[in-house]
């Protein structure tokens, strides 16, 4: 089928199983463009909870599926392909969180969304790159942070916020690609260019940034800083389809890596495609599923996360409990 029958069979099954797609920003344009809704992880997961849509297709990975599964059991939640997974989620196995927990009880664990249903089970608040400032501040000056998996952000929201942590040694296969030294010769050779990076960079690309963010804040940031008409942008290519959208004018140059790959697609993300989305519209197959228990254990620590983003209070558990 070409692609312009492939979308408008899709358009016509969303319309006939009344469901809504949500796509994250890496998806490719053409998956980005038929979504009711883009956005960044936040953004997926805030949409999924709050809208009246009995069936979503979550066009992203598969964590991002499960959390809006998580927050909003009695939704069926569908994704085009189970192995988009996520580097952050498998360099986290849940018995070594456990005993890394463990080791130090009386910290808190705030974790990345980028983690499995089992690890967020065992956490005590959920963050995504968007609000995790705000969380890290609403945590108690005297208790200690474990922050996992993605260590750069960690790094990062130490140095931002002055909290100690500690960190799970995790990282993106994707950002930690980026070099920094041929960003350096970049911007020497673009003088006048914002350079925008995603905080899972490592920390000698992220001096180099003018602005550190989660993929709607790069947006945002394209969208509103007139001061210029040139960016380089540190994070995977899917974006590029919204930032060239938002300032059709600009140029915007993706930041540059070792060697000549192009590596900054995720292999994950990039699972996704239109001749999926169709198969899984037409069969409704391919549902997320978690386990009941393990549902409403991991829905603690993402409504804590939901309710700190709203401005409600929230209470904290005084110790670690060791899972049965
Ligand atoms: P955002 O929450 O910024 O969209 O990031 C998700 C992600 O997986 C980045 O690699
Ligand atoms: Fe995971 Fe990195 Fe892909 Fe985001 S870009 S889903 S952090 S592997």
């Amino acid at each position: 089928m070409d692609k312009a029958s492939l979308i408008a069979e899709i358009k016509e099954l969303k319309a006939k199983h009344d469901v809504l797609i949500l796509a994250h920003y890496y998806q490719d344009g053409d998956i980005q463009e038929l979504a009711d809704f883009c956005g960044d992880s936040y953004f997926l997961a805030q949409k999924g909870q709050t809208s009246e849509a009995k069936t979503i297709l979550l066009a992203g990975v598969v964590f991002m599926a499960e959390s809006v599964k998580i927050l909003s059991p009695d939704k069926k939640v569908l994704v085009p392909d189970f192995n988009a997974g996520c580097s952050l989620v498998s360099g986290t196995p849940y018995d070594d969180f456990v005993a890394w927990r463990k080791q130090h009880p009386e910290h808190l664990a705030m974790t990345y969304i980028n983690s499995s249903a089992e690890v967020k089970a065992v956490s005590d608040v959920i963050c995504t790159s968007s609000n995790a400032e705000k969380i890290v501040q609403t945590i108690p000056t005297d208790r200690g942070i474990l922050f996992g998996p993605d260590q750069n952000l960690g790094r990062f929201l130490e140095k931002k916020t002055g909290r100690k942590m500690l960190h799970w040694p995790g990282q993106c296969e994707v950002h930690v690609l980026f070099s920094a030294k041929r960003l350096f010769a970049m911007k020497e050779e673009n003088p006048g260019a914002i350079v925008l990076a995603h905080p899972e960079c490592e920390e000698a690309v992220l001096v180099h940034a003018d602005y550190v963010g989660s993929t709607s804040g790069i947006l945002n940031e394209i969208r509103t800083n007139k001061s210029t008409d040139k960016f380089i942008v540190a994070t995977e290519t899917g974006i590029f389809h919204q930032l060239q959208k938002a300032r059709p004018e600009a140029t915007i140059i993706q930041a540059p890596f070792e060697g000549h790959c192009q590596c900054n697609d995720c292999p994950y993300m990039k699972l996704n495609n239109l001749e999926k989305i169709h198969r899984t519209l037409m069969t409704l197959e391919n549902e997320v599923s978690v386990d009941d228990q393990l549902l409403t254990k991991a829905r603690v620590p993402l409504q804590r996360m939901m309710d700190i983003s709203n401005d409600k209070p929230v209470s904290w558990p005084t110790t670690f409990e060791t899972p049965q």
